[in-house]
């Protein structure tokens, strides 16, 4: 499975913090706020990934990930030009997709919770189709909104509703199987002139194609779209790190455990970065762990 992370929006709402750089490069507590949805594809088991960013920051994507090798995967990028919408994603990722089943995740979304990979394993067995992830929130109207019958079936979906028909915001983290781009190129120009995911969600719904999970009380989903919510999710990060001493989203710590990279081989290219940040002192305590074969605990 292939996975594209879309994160070429301006950022206007976060601006001045936001005007010399991607919001998506701004840190979330202590790493920048791409490693959280990089660490989910990852865990996910995808290992084959394309970072879609504005023309002004995808130099900056490039030196802060590079090819990816460092977490033993690969990377590649495609510049959006325009804010055509969510759904544009698959016009511009056409030749990456190659026809494979693909996950997309959007730049300013976090997710946590314990056995999060055993979840997305689980739930992605034997479904073919679309999958997307319902999730509790007290502001529906601000995402895009699900409705379920009595037996837990998606019914419909909207757009940020004026009236909501339910709690359950649908995430931003989307599997599509490998049809997704010609339904994406069927899609019309919404009213705000985008490319909507929901539209594309709907494509799938009116074919019974769509499975709606929901991520249950165990589960975090942060969308750090403006400067409250990503305060929130820095300190929710901080209060999680400090209380356990795991990071979250530690994108080595996840290459290693799903065997991307050995700890060899990170060790000899983590070299230049020893002894200078907290983040890199952990990876380097890992690295030792697993070196002397102590088992990592997740
Ligand atoms: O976070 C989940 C929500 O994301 C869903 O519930 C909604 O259905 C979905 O439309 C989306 O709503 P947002 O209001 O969060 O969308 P926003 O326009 O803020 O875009 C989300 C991210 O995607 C943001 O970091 C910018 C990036 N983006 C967005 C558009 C429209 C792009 O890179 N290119 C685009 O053309």
């Amino acid at each position: 499975m292939k996975g594209i992370i879309l994160a070429a929006g301006a950022g206007t709402r976060l601006f001045p913090a936001s005007q010399p750089i991607s919001k998506i490069l701004l840190p979330i507590y202590d790493k920048p706020m791409i490693y959280y949805p990089l660490s989910t594809l990852m865990l996910a088991g995808i290992n084959d990934i394309l970072i879609i960013t504005n023309e002004a920051d995808n130099e900056n994507f490039q030196k802060l990930l590079g090819d990816g090798s460092q977490f033993g995967i690969k990377i590649k990028y495609e510049i959006q030009y325009t804010q055509r919408g969510i759904a544009d994603a698959f016009l511009i990722a056409e030749n990456f997709i190659n026809r494979e089943d693909v996950a997309l995740i959007l730049g300013d979304n976090i997710f946590h919770g314990f056995g999060f990979s055993t979840f997305l394993k689980q739930v992605l067995a034997n479904k073919n189709g679309a999958t997307v992830f319902g999730y509790r929130v007290k502001d529906p109207e601000r995402f895009g909104v699900v409705e379920f019958d009595q037996k837990g079936k998606a019914l419909s979906l909207e757009e940020k509703p004026s009236k909501p028909k339910s709690n359950y915001a649908v995430t931003g983290l989307y599997f599509y199987d490998e049809n997704v781009c010609e339904y994406a190129k069927s899609l019309k120009l919404s009213p705000r002139g985008e490319l909507e995911i929901t539209d594309l969600n709907k494509v799938y719904l009116e074919k019974g194609k769509l499975n709606v999970e929901i991520l249950g009380r165990g589960f975090t989903w942060l969308d750090t779209g403006t400067q409250d919510s990503m305060l929130e999710a820095a300190n929710f990060v901080r209060t999680i790190e400090a209380n356990k001493g795991q990071q979250i989203s530690c994108l080595e710590e996840i290459a290693i455990y799903k065997g991307f990279i050995t700890a060899n081989e990170l060790e000899k290219k983590l070299e230049p970065f020893k002894g200078k940040s907290a983040y890199y002192e952990y990876v380097f305590d890992l690295i030792n762990a697993e070196k002397s074969m102590k088992k990592m605990n997740f």
